[in-house]
C-alpha cells in the first residue's frame, strides 16, 4: 500500500475474511491485524479524505447492499448525489458519507454474477474521476479495475498478479507493468489479465519494464525520504542532463522534442501550466526562456487555466509541468488545450503517467520516484529541464554558440557544485534550529529568484507549518513591510546577479524595521554580513543555474525547521502526494 498517496485512514478486504479498517496511518491498521488473514487475494487502500471526515466508516473498502462486493477508489464521483437519491428511493441505505460507497452500491444493483459487466454498466452512469479495484465474495480469484483520471497500473508477476495506483508499490514483486488508459477496465486473476474499453472492445496491452529498482523507493539509512531526496540532488541533475548536451556546439538534444523542433523554433508564445511547486518551476522557466531564448512565455496555475478563456493562436503551445503526471487540474488543462488544437508538451517525471501519455511531445525528468510528499528533487530537475529547454529553443532563435557553450558548461559542473552545497547541511541545520521558533516569515527574491522565494515559502509552510509568504523584493514596500518587527524574519535570496544591488536596497529597508534577516548570498560577499543577522554563503555559479543551487539550501532549511519542530516531514498533515482530485 502506498502510504504517501493518502494516510488519514486505511483498510483491507480479503474474500472470506471480511474487511478491517483503521483511522490514521497504516501502522494503526497493522496493529489491528493481529493474525495472518487467510486468503490469496484482496484489496487495500489508504485514504485522503474528500467526502466525509477520516473515520472508520468513511475508510475504504466500501461494500454493496448485500455485503458481497467490495471496492476501493481514488478520485471523485461527481454525480454521486443524483445516484444516491435514486438508490435511497430503492430502499438502499448508506453507512458512510463517501461518494465511493455510492459507486459500490450502484454496482451492487447491477450485479448479476458477472462483476466486470456490472462495473462497466455502473461506470456508464458515472461522471468523475476514478481508479477503482472491485472484488466479489463469489469470485474471490478476480479483481476488476478501472481507470478514468486516476492512475491504475497492473503488475505482472511469476507467482501472481497485482494492481496498484503507482508502480513503486509493485517493485518488490515485479518490474513488468501494464498502465491502464482512461476508459479501460481490466480483469486480473492470479494467472493473467485482460483489458477492455468501457464499451466492451478488447484492448491488447503488453507489459513494460519499470526502469528503477526497489532501492529507489527505500530510505537507505536516511531518517526521512525528504532528506534522502534532497541529498540525491547531484545524482538527479546528472541523470536529468545525461546525453542531452552537445558541449562543443553549445546545444541541447532532447529526444522527446525532436518531432516538434521546427514548431518550437517558430512559436509565437508558450503557455506553461502546473500546480504548487511545478507552477513555480514554470515561473523560473518563463524568466529563463524570455531572457535567454527570447520566447514570449506565460505561466498559469492549472486550476485557473482550465476554467478561464484562453486565447492561443496556431503558433502557441501549452506545456504541462508535473512530477506525478497525474495532477487532475494539470491534466484537464492539457485536455482543454488539445481541444483548442494547440500543440501540447510535458515536463513529467513519472514515465507512463496519464499526462506523459496525453501530451504530443515532452521531456522526462529522470529524477526517479519521489516519495516524500513535499517535492524537492523533482523540483530541481524541473528547473534543470527548463535550462535544457532554454538552450534548445534559444539556439534555434538566435542564441550565440558562445552563450550556448557557457550554459552547457554550467550544467555539466552543477552536480559537483551541489556536492559542495550539501556539505553545508549542518550549517543550515543550526540556522534552521534558530528560525524554528518564529511563527512567520517572508521570503524575498528578484527575477529568477522570485519564484524560488515562493518555493522556499511553500516548503516551509508544508513541512514546518510556519506561516510563510513570498514577494518579489520590490513589492515589500507596497504593503507587506507593515508586518515586519523584531519577531518577523525575512529570508532574502540575494546571490550576486544583475539584481543584487536592488536586493540590497530591499534588505536595507527591512533592516531599518529591525526584522531578523537570514540571507542566502554568494561566497565572498562581505557587504551582506553587515546587513543580515545570519548569512549562508552559496558557491558562485552561472545565473541560469543559480535558482537550482539556491533551492537546495531552501529545501534543507524547510526540512531542518520541520525536524526541529518534531514534525512528520515526509507526510505533512492534510496533504497527499498525488493530487488526483480537483
Ligand atoms: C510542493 C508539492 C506540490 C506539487 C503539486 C504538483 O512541495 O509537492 O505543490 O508540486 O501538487 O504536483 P505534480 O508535480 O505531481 O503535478
Amino acid at each position: 500500500m502506498l502510504e504517501y498517496r493518502g494516510y488519514d485512514s486505511a483498510g483491507i478486504f480479503v474474500p472470506g475474511s471480511g474487511a478491517i479498517k483503521a483511522v490514521g496511518p497504516i501502522d494503526n491498521l497493522a496493529k489491528k491485524i493481529t493474525a495472518t488473514i487467510p486468503g490469496t487475494s484482496g484489496i487495500a487502500h489508504t485514504r485522503w479524505a474528500t467526502h466525509g471526515e477520516p473515520t472508520e466508516l468513511n475508510a475504504h473498502p466500501h461494500t454493496d447492499a448485500s455485503g458481497s462486493l467490495w471496492l476501493v477508489h481514488n478520485g471523485i464521483i461527481e454525480n454521486y448525489r443524483e445516484i444516491k437519491e435514486k438508490l435511497l428511493s430503492q430502499g438502499i441505505t448508506f453507512a458512510s458519507q463517501t461518494d465511493t460507497e455510492v459507486l459500490v452500491k450502484l454496482i451492487g444493483t447491477l450485479y448479476k454474477g458477472d462483476l466486470r459487466q456490472a462495473v462497466m454498466d455502473a461506470l456508464l452512469r458515472v461522471r468523475g474521476t476514478y481508479g477503482i479495484a472491485v472484488m466479489s465474495q463469489e469470485h474471490p480469484d478476480e479483481i476488476v479495475v478501472a481507470k478514468m483520471g486516476s492512475p491504475i497500473v497492473l503488475g505482472i508477476g511469476h507467482d501472481g498478479n497485482f494492481v496498484a495506483s503507482d508502480p513503486s508499490a509493485l517493485l518488490a514483486h515485479t518490474k513488468d507493468v501494464v498502465y491502464l488508459d482512461d476508459g479501460e477496465i481490466a480483469l486480473v486473476t492470479k494467472d493473467g489479465y485482460s483489458v477492455i474499453s468501457i464499451d466492451g472492445e478488447h484492448r491488447e496491452k503488453l507489459p513494460e519494464k519499470v526502469e528503477w529498482d526497489i532501492e529507489a523507493v527505500q530510505k537507505q539509512g536516511y531518517e526521512h525520504f525528504m532528506i534522502k531526496e534532497i541529498f540525491e540532488a547531484p545524482e538527479v541533475i546528472a541523470n536529468t542532463i545525461r546525453g542531452r548536451l552537445l558541449f562543443d556546439k553549445g546545444r541541447a538534444k532532447l529526444g522527446g522534442l525532436e518531432s516538434v523542433i521546427n514548431e518550437l523554433a517558430s512559436l509565437n508564445r508558450l503557455q506553461i501550466v502546473g500546480c504548487g511547486s511545478a507552477y513555480y518551476a514554470g515561473q523560473v522557466g518563463r524568466y529563463l526562456l524570455e531572457e535567454y531564448a527570447g520566447l514570449p512565455t506565460e505561466v498559469e496555475l492549472a486550476s485557473e487555466y482550465r476554467y478561464k478563456r484562453n486565447l492561443p493562436d496556431k503558433k502557441s503551445a501549452v506545456l504541462a509541468v508535473s512530477q506525478s503526471g497525474e495532477t487532475a487540474d494539470t491534466l484537464a488543462s492539457i485536455r482543454s488545450a488539445k481541444q483548442m488544437g494547440v500543440l501540447t508538451l510535458g515536463i513529467i517525471n513519472t514515465v507512463g503517467s496519464t499526462i506523459a501519455r496525453d501530451t504530443d511531445a515532452g521531456v522526462h525528468n529522470h529524477a526517479g520516484p519521489e516519495i516524500a510528499v513535499a517535492s524537492t528533487k523533482a523540483f530541481i530537475s524541473q528547473l534543470t529541464v527548463f535550462v535544457l529547454l532554454t538552450l534548445l529553443i534559444g539556439r534555434e532563435r538566435g542564441m550565440s554558440q558562445e552563450v550556448g557553450v557557457e550554459i552547457a558548461e554550467a550544467l555539466r559542473t552543477l552536480p559537483e557544485t551541489l556536492i559542495k552545497v550539501l556539505t553545508q547541511s549542518e550549517e543550515v541545520k543550526a540556522i534552521a534550529e534558530k528560525y524554528a521558533n518564529y511563527s512567520d516569515a517572508i521570503f524575498i527574491g528578484r527575477k529568477f529568484h522570485t519564484p524560488i522565494a515562493h518555493e522556499g515559502s511553500l516548503k516551509l509552510k508544508e513541512v514546518a507549518y510556519i506561516h510563510a509568504e513570498a514577494y518579489a523584493g520590490g513589492e515589500l514596500k507596497h504593503g507587506p513591510i507593515a508586518m515586519l518587527d523584531t519577531n518577523f524574519p525575512i529570508i532574502a535570496l540575494c546571490p550576486q546577479d544583475d539584481v543584487y544591488e536592488k536586493m540590497i536596497s530591499n534588505i536595507e529597508e527591512v533592516k531599518a524595521r529591525k526584522a531578523p534577516i537570514l540571507a542566502f548570498a554568494t561566497e565572498g560577499d562581505v557587504h551582506i554580513t553587515e546587513l543580515a543577522t545570519d548569512v549562508v554563503f552559496m558557491p558562485k555559479v552561472h545565473p541560469i543555474v543559480q535558482p537550482i543551487v539556491t533551492t537546495v539550501y531552501l529545501h534543507l532549511l524547510a526540512y531542518y525547521v520541520g525536524l526541529a519542530k518534531g514534525l512528520n516531514v515526509d507526510r505533512p498533515r492534510n496533504l497527499a502526494k498525488s493530487v488526483t482530485v480537483e
